[in-house]
């Protein structure tokens, strides 16, 4: 088996990053983590994947004109290194159409949310605000809509009573490092595929496709 060449695109803390680059340190797991990017050089996560001995790359917005020449940049280092697939962990930018088009079925994100559910920024906080029992996080192919794109995979986190937006981030946070890695493997593997914009699993019996706890 060939394992996937696969970047990891973040902005910040990196935490998820984190997850998939211990995922991917079992010489079994389907991909390889050859680059870490950041939009932001200061972004913490960089200097992790660095000690991990993973190529890295600042690639700083704010110094482009325009969203296409910052994503050419992008392209020309994700080129160099042969990257196969991309994963969004964190990345808090919007990408144009044509870059989600060149990548399409390449590419994946998370979401703390159960999407369709709550798209955008202060999932937990907007949960909250409306009640909600359930929460959870999602790992999606990227398309042109923000936080749209056949669903891969979503675990389901409890509300509690006395939550507050950082005890359930937390509790969502860590679903969302079980199910990345987990999520990366099987579009790694390729034990899913993409028919008529859905995600169709080679077995429907396949962990992935029941979330654990779901009736
Ligand atoms: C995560 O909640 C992820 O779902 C969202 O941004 C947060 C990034 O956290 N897209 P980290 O940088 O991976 O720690």
């Amino acid at each position: 088996m060939t394992r996937k060449r696969t970047a990891i695109l973040i902005s910040g803390h990196g935490s998820n990053m984190r997850s998939l680059i211990e995922a991917a340190s079992e010489p079994a797991y389907p991909a390889e983590i050859v680059l870490v990017l950041s939009n932001r050089p200061e972004a913490q996560g960089l200097a992790v994947a660095k000690e991990r001995g993973i190529a890295t790359a600042a690639v700083d917005h704010r110094i482009y004109t325009g969203r296409e020449n910052f994503e050419a940049s992008l392209q020309v280092l994700l080129e160099l290194h042969r990257v196969e697939l991309i994963c969004l962990a964190g990345f808090m930018r919007l990408l144009t159409p044509s870059f989600v088009r060149l990548w399409e079925g390449r590419m994946i994100n998370i979401h703390p949310a159960l999407l369709p559910a709550y798209r955008g920024l202060h999932t937990h906080e907007r949960a909250l605000a409306d009640g909600a029992k359930i929460h959870g996080c999602t790992v999606h192919f990227v398309v042109p809509a923000m936080d749209e794109g056949p669903i891969i995979a979503q675990a389901p986190v409890a509300v509690l009573e006395d939550d507050t937006p950082e005890t359930l981030a937390r509790r969502v946070l860590a679903e969302e490092h079980r199910l990345y890695p987990a999520a990366l493997a099987a579009v790694a593997s390729e034990r899913i595929k993409l028919a008529g914009g859905r995600v169709i699993f080679a077995d429907p019996s396949d962990p992935l496709a029941r979330p654990p706890g779901a009736r």
